[in-house]
């Protein structure tokens, strides 16, 4: 059997499946960010190993555990989590989205050469200008730094009692040259880095090592089960959905939305504020737009007029209406694509006196579509027009939501059946790769399609046209903040 682990923000999800990849039992558990300060979030990594080894106390119960051949880890990407020289955790991991180093990524992403060797800003996000925060506000903690690991890397280290990470999450240093797939001496020099502070790579499906005697013999498995160099959520996602070559992707309606296509080769273009990374596969890469408020836009709404999501969602019924004249803009926690703007706040104008609450629902929805388009124009720029998309994540079970996507998009969304087809069934696949040798290709199938949602062709010109005022808006509402 396989083990993929999915070490999100909110908990760890660990899936079970059978030498097929057929999902046999997974387990749950959550664990909290804190917040110490505004714009600030943290975990400590102690929580994920918890997380970590209450799940795998409950599936132990499975028949097949004993059998575990091979594991893979997908992790939330960018965030640091600092040792010393014995390992030790030296701070809270600072995660993907806390903001605290934007003064630092803004000065990282100016350096000569820097978008050039990483392929993308330095959004504030990322995990070099979080260590360049550290030398400034905590520098005895900086000084100790032995080795920095991203979160599905350090649980790699407590499988393997190795240091190793994967190229698909390490793209999203700012230290790694994304085309060449190794540390970037220049890079590592830009953020006050050394080589010796990095993990080992390997490719998201090659070997990582093998998972520690003493954890295996506590686990109740046999000796010898591979680790697999693991991936970033995304790069897991696009392995659960089968998304591995060019003319196929996904797109994910989260808390925060990305439009994600794969590529065969590397076309950086970080001035459109996509993120190029490489895939968890040798030789290939992907492209996503990432929009920071996606289902948290209808989620707000919810909480601010004493409604749950789905009620908002289901009063506007399943049939599409032509946009209205409320818009919304969907910058709640700024935005990345297309702006890279993390100061930008959302808006609603167009509001009258007789705009209703399904007025605003609409608005929202139609605002994050829009946003999602933008990823889609900028996808489309640089060459990659997936002729159709998976439509997966939370905001996937609105269906008048999934027909305004599709006709905003003017592009068919497919609907997986259910069962397993997220970060922790690709993360499982990487680790069977890993342990049997197996082509990715062969092993990275597509789930089977339940359905598939058409643009309303009628309704395409409409929505295109409200589209293209969206983008102006943008800089009217910047220009009074
Ligand atoms: C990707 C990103 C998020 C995190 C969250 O760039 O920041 O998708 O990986 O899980």
């Amino acid at each position: 059997s396989f083990l993929g682990l999915d070490l999100g923000t909110s908990g760890l999800r660990a899936l079970l499946t059978d030498e097929g990849g057929t999902p046999l039992a997974s387990a749950e558990r959550h664990y909290e960010a804190s917040h110490p300060r505004s714009g600030w979030s943290e975990q400590d990594p102690a929580d994920w190993i918890a997380a970590l080894e209450g799940a795998v106390e409950e599936l132990r119960a499975h028949p097949s555990w004993a059998g575990l051949r091979g594991i893979g880890v997908a992790g939330h990407m960018h965030g640091a989590v600092t040792l010393d020289a014995d390992d030790r955790v030296i701070r809270p991991c600072i995660l993907w989205n806390d903001t605290r180093s934007h003064a630092e990524a803004a000065r990282l992403d100016t350096i000569p050469g820097v978008r050039a060797l990483s392929g993308n800003i330095v959004f504030p996000g990322f995990t070099a200008p979080k260590l360049l925060w550290m030398q400034a506000h905590e520098p005895e903690a900086f000084a100790r730094v032995a080795r920095v690991l991203l979160p599905a890397a350090y649980l790699n280290l407590y499988l393997t009692g190795d240091h190793v990470a994967d190229m698909s999450d390490s793209a999203g240093t700012s230290w790694l040259d994304t085309g060449a797939r190794d540390w970037s001496d220049r890079l590592l020099e830009a953020g006050n880095m050394r080589r010796d502070q990095m993990p080992r790579l390997v490719e998201g499906c090659a070997p990582a090592g093998i998972l520690r005697e003493d954890l295996a013999r506590q686990w109740g498995v046999g000796p010898g089960a591979a680790v697999a160099g693991g991936a970033g959520d995304n790069a897991a996602a696009a392995c659960g959905t089968g998304v591995l070559s060019e003319g196929q992707g996904f797109v994910s309606l989260g808390t925060s939305g990305v439009l994600l296509a794969a590529r065969d080769g590397y076309r950086p273009s970080p001035d459109t504020a996509l993120h190029s990374f490489c895939h968890a596969v040798p030789g290939t890469w992907y492209q996503m737009g990432v929009m920071l408020s996606c289902t948290d836009s209808l989620n707000w709404l919810a909480r601010i007029t004493g409604a749950r999501p789905a009620e908002l969602t289901a009063a506007l019924g399943d049939c599409l209406t032509a946009p209205g004249r409320v818009r919304f803009l969907p910058y709640l926690s700024g935005e990345r694509t297309p702006h890279n703007d993390a100061d930008i706040r959302g808006a609603f104008t167009g509001i009258g006196a007789e705009t209703t609450r399904e007025d605003l629902t609409r608005a929202v929805l139609e605002g994050v579509s829009f946003g999602l388009r933008d990823s889609a124009e900028a996808l489309r720029s640089v060459g990659a027009r997936p002729a159709q998309l998976l439509a997966i994540g939370g905001g996937s079970g609105s269906r008048y939501w999934l027909r305004l996507l599709a006709t905003v998009l003017d592009t068919p969304l497919h609907l997986p059946k259910a069962g397993e087809f997220g970060a922790a069934l690709g993360a499982a696949r990487l680790g069977r790769i890993a342990a049997t040798g197996e082509s990715p290709a062969e092993v990275m199938t597509p789930p089977a399609t339940g359905e598939v949602v058409e643009p309303v062709s009628a309704l395409v010109p409409a929505f295109d046209t409200a589209y293209r005022r969206f983008g102006p808006a943008y800089r009217g509402i910047r220009a009074i903040q």
